[in-house]
C-alpha cells in the first residue's frame, strides 16, 4: 500500500498508473478517516468493482459549521491506515489541510449545492454543510480521476447531492451507493458512535427501531407519510428527534410513500450526540 500526504505525489501517481494501466479503473472511496466496518464495506465494494482502490483520509473544515465537531472530529491515522492495509486498499491519500486548501478563503472557489436540494433536511440546520461537501469531492474527484467513487447510502442526502453534480456538471465518473452497514443489534455504524456510553448505545438503538417499525407498517399497507411518523415518533420518544421526514429522491416531502423513489430519514441527538439513519425504500 502506498501513502501520499501530498496532491504533487497523488497526481504523479495517478498520471503514470493511468499511462501503465489505460484499460483498468480506479476506485475512490473518500472519508475523513476514523475508519468502521460501514467505511470497510465502500473498500470492499471498491475492490471489487475496480482494480485500483484509492482512499482518501481528510477531515474537511469547509464542512463544518463554525460550532461543529471539526476540532474535535475523531482522528485515528495509525489505525485508519492499519484498517486499510489489512483490507487491500492500494493508495491511501492523507493530506493536510494547507494541501487541499493551498489559497487564503478569499480567493477559493466555492460551491452552490442546489438549494431544493441542500437547504432542506441536514442543510436546514447545517447551512453550507453540502457546499463544503461538494468543494473537497470535486477536489478529490479532479486530482484522482476515478472511473467509480463509492459512498455511503446513510449519509443518504449527501450521496442525492453529489450524483447530481456528477449529472449536472457531466462528470465522467459513477457513484456507486453502498448500503447502510448496521451493529448486530441494529445500530447504524458511524465515527461518532465513539462518544456514545453504553447507555447511549441503547438509547440508540431507538433510531433504526423507529425505522423497523415504519418498515412493518409500510408492509401492512400503510402508505400515509403522517400515520407512518406518527408510529415512528412513538418509539423515538425520550430521545432528542431533530427531524422524521420521508422524501422522495429530490428531497421534497411526500405525502404518500411510493415504490423505489422514498428515502426516510431520521435525525436524533443521544447524549448531545447527533445520529443519522435512513430507509431506501
Ligand atoms: O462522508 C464523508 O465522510 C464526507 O462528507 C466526505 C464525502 C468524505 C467529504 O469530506
Amino acid at each position: 500500500m502506498q501513502v501520499f500526504t501530498t496532491t504533487q505525489e497523488l497526481r504523479e501517481f495517478i498520471a503514470q498508473y493511468k499511462s501503465q494501466n489505460p484499460t483498468k479503473t480506479i476506485g475512490l472511496v473518500p472519508t475523513m478517516g476514523a475508519l468502521h466496518k460501514g467505511h470497510l464495506s465502500l473498500i470492499e465494494t471498491s475492490r471489487a468493482h475496480c482494480d485500483c482502490t484509492i482512499v482518501s483520509l481528510f477531515v474537511n473544515p469547509t464542512q463544518f459549521g463554525a460550532n461543529e465537531d471539526f476540532s474535535q472530529y475523531p482522528r485515528k491515522k495509525e489505525a485508519d491506515l492499519h484498517i486499510c492495509n489489512k483490507a487491500g486498499v492500494n493508495v491511501v491519500f492523507m493530506p493536510e489541510i494547507e494541501q487541499m486548501y493551498p489559497l487564503d478563503s478569499t480567493l477559493q472557489i466555492t460551491f452552490n449545492a442546489p438549494k431544493a436540494m441542500a437547504n432542506v433536511l441536514e442543510g436546514k440546520t447545517r447551512p453550507g454543510h453540502f457546499n463544503g461537501v461538494l468543494q473537497i469531492v470535486l477536489k478529490l474527484f479532479n486530482l484522482v480521476r476515478p472511473n467509480k467513487a463509492f459512498f455511503g447510502q446513510k449519509d443518504a442526502q449527501q450521496l442525492l447531492i453529489v450524483q447530481k453534480m456528477v449529472q449536472d456538471l457531466f462528470l465522467p465518473i459513477q457513484i456507486i451507493p453502498c448500503p447502510i452497514v448496521r451493529n448486530e443489534e441494529g445500530l447504524a455504524l458511524s465515527s461518532r458512535n465513539a462518544y456514545l456510553s453504553a447507555n447511549g448505545i441503547q438509547q440508540a438503538l431507538k433510531i433504526s427501531a423507529s425505522l423497523n417499525a415504519t418498515t412493518k407498517a409500510i408492509m401492512r399497507g400503510i402508505k400515509e407519510s403522517q400515520e407512518l411518523k406518527r408510529i415512528a415518533l412513538e418509539i423515538l420518544e425520550g430521545l432528542e428527534v431533530e427531524y422524521f421526514e420521508i422524501v422522495n429522491h429530490e428531497l421534497q416531502p411526500l405525502e404518500q410513500i411510493q415504490k423505489d423513489s422514498t428515502l426516510i430519514l431520521v435525525v436524533a441527538r443521544v447524549e448531545g450526540v447527533r445520529l443519522l439513519d435512513n430507509l431506501w425504500f
